[in-house]
């Protein structure tokens, strides 16, 4: 009966046609290339039919270039809510099957409301990018489309954390959208971004390059650090962003979730006491104290592939979730540099944006030396990490397991930047920089004699080569043993649940950008 009422026939149908996109022979392309389709990444993402989708009867009304004869329920863009685990998110996924996933007034239009109701019921906003760009045939009309766009990322930049996942092209200015978000995620192989492309770039400067070697997912990852990671596929990244999205609040109103956890907080680690080498200038793997502190050795690494010397991502304690930094003594003997300034520095805002509480573990030998990093401007990008520790107000407890020098040891979340809790292993060295070098500086009249030199090290090293001397002034709250690290910092944050700490009120900071 209801069957046959022509309004529900002609809803049907309008449906069935929003379901085929750009039809079936544009989704059979899109699948030769190894790419699903705007829907099937929707339902790869989001809780089995949890999504509510609006907007699917909106088209353009431009009749520029015959548009008129070029529409399709939804233009180009799906949008909507739905599930992770449970929890709300607000999505979009743009369809590549119609008009190239272009972007128009009213697709972006569309966009623009998901994004307000992300903002004001305090949920992630999701982006799944797969577009040529802005729609040629509306010119500006479609540019004004990503200016709303781009002003709502600013605007609920802090507000809620904003995910981009590049699943195609993205290209020209439709790449500042993403680069405003809190994470980028890309796909090997079918993603690229880059703002303007090979052939533009050929004709400006001469170079010759690929899509790939310009924007695709290694580049970003291992290079420009545009993006925070790149996975096989579609399926992939979608499965991992599920993961992610499980260690974030909803917005800066939310706490993050606590999840069931199976690992006793208390669990001891012998095989930690014998992590450090003897020798101080042997490295070890970082990673592997994070894995042993998380719960159940889950650790979310953001920019895996860049600026290695510096570990960024999101474990749990006691099923809540901690941002971890942490030097890492493998690359670059776990140095701050440009490259790890910044790309910690972004992350600590991160956690202190959305009340993420900040492991820090420390084990650095100073700032890099060297003529690149001083032009480069190491001064300012080390001052950002600097800057974005000492504004945080998150519960902050640090770790620091062997090298704590000079101006990195201040940096790294040292009690002085208001670390809460500040442990040091027995293994630990807090000094201005390293026996030998303290050594030939103070002593400078006899460096021709080595056994000098040596005896001067030594002395230093005693005096100075442990935790006590900045335990004595309180710079360390404890000294504790390896094995032992998980069950104290998980008592650590658990004493700092009730945290409350305000800067002096300001319009915004002057972070050095
Ligand atoms: C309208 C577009 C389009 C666009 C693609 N299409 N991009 N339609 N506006 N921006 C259409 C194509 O005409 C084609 O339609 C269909 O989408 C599929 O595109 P193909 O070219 O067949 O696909 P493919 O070979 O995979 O190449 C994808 C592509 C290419 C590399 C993205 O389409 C491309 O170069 N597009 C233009 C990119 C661009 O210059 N965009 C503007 C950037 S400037 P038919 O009907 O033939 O299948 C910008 C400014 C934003 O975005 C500024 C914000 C401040």
């Amino acid at each position: 009966m209801v069957q046959e009422n022509p309004i529900i026939k002609q809803l049907a149908t309008i449906r069935e046609k929003a379901r085929q996109g750009g039809g079936e022979a544009r989704i059979e392309v899109q699948h030769k290339k190894g790419k699903l389709t705007a829907r099937e990444r929707l339902e790869v993402i989001l809780d089995p039919g949890s999504f509510e989708e609006y907007g699917l009867f909106v088209q353009h009304r431009s009749t520029n270039f015959g548009l008129e004869k070029h529409k399709a329920p939804g233009d180009g863009v799906v949008t909507g809510s739905g599930t992770i685990n449970g929890r709300l998110v607000f999505i979009y996924s743009q369809d590549f099957t119609v008009m190239g996933g272009s972007l128009s007034e009213t697709n972006a239009g569309k966009i623009c409301k998901i994004m307000d109701m992300a903002v004001q019921n305090g949920a992630p906003v999701i982006g799944i990018n797969d577009s040529g760009g802005a729609r040629i045939q509306e010119g500006v009309a479609s540019l004004g489309g990503y200016a709303e766009v781009f002003q709502r990322n600013v605007m609920a930049s802090g507000v809620v954390p904003q995910i981009s996942v590049i699943m195609g092209p993205c290209a020209g200015g439709a790449v500042y959208s993403p680069a405003m978000t809190d994470f980028i995620f890309m796909v090997k192989d079918s993603s690229y971004m880059f703002v303007t492309g090979p052939d533009v770039v050929k004709t400006v400067t001469n170079e010759v390059v690929t899509a790939e070697e310009l924007g695709g997912a290694a580049t970003h990852t291992k290079k420009s650090s545009v993006a925070d990671g790149a996975f096989d596929n579609d399926v992939e990244a979608l499965a991992e962003i599920r993961r992610l999205v499980d260690f974030l609040p909803l917005s800066n109103r939310d706490r993050a979730p606590t999840r069931p956890f199976f690992d006793d907080p208390a669990r001891l680690e012998s095989s930690l006491d014998t992590l450090i080498p003897d020798n101080p200038n042997q490295p070890y793997d970082m990673k592997e104290l994070v894995q042993k502190v998380a719960d159940e050795g889950d650790f979310f690494e953001i920019q895996k592939d860049y600026a290695a010397n510096i570990l960024t991502g999101f474990i749990r304690l006691e099923g809540q979730t901690v941002g971890l930094v942490a030097n890492q003594p493998l690359v670059l003997a776990g140095c701050l540099d440009i490259d790890s300034s910044r790309k910690a520095a972004r992350f600590v805002r991160f956690c202190d944006a959305f009340e993420i509480p900040i492991l820090t573990l420390v084990d650095v030998p100073g700032f890099l030396p060297g003529v690149a990093q001083e032009l480069g401007g190491v001064i300012k990008h080390g001052a950002k990490l600097l800057f974005a520790y000492g504004e945080a107000t998150v519960p902050k407890v640090t770790v620091i397991t062997r090298k704590a020098y000079g101006g990195a040891y201040d940096v790294m979340s040292s009690k002085h930047l208001r670390g809460d809790i500040n442990y040091a292993w027995p293994t630990a060295q807090i000094a201005v920089m390293g026996a030998k070098g303290a050594s030939e500086i103070l002593h400078r009249a006899d460096l021709h004699d080595p056994a000098k030199i040596a005896a001067h090290t030594k002395d230093y090293e005693d005096r100075f080569a442990n935790p006590f001397i900045a335990a004595e002034r309180g710079f360390i709250d404890d000294v504790i043993m390896p094995h032992s690290t998980r069950r104290r910092v998980a008592r650590a944050f658990a004493s700092l649940r009730g945290k409350e700490q305000i800067n002096p009120w300001k319009k915004h900071d002057n972070i050095p950008l």
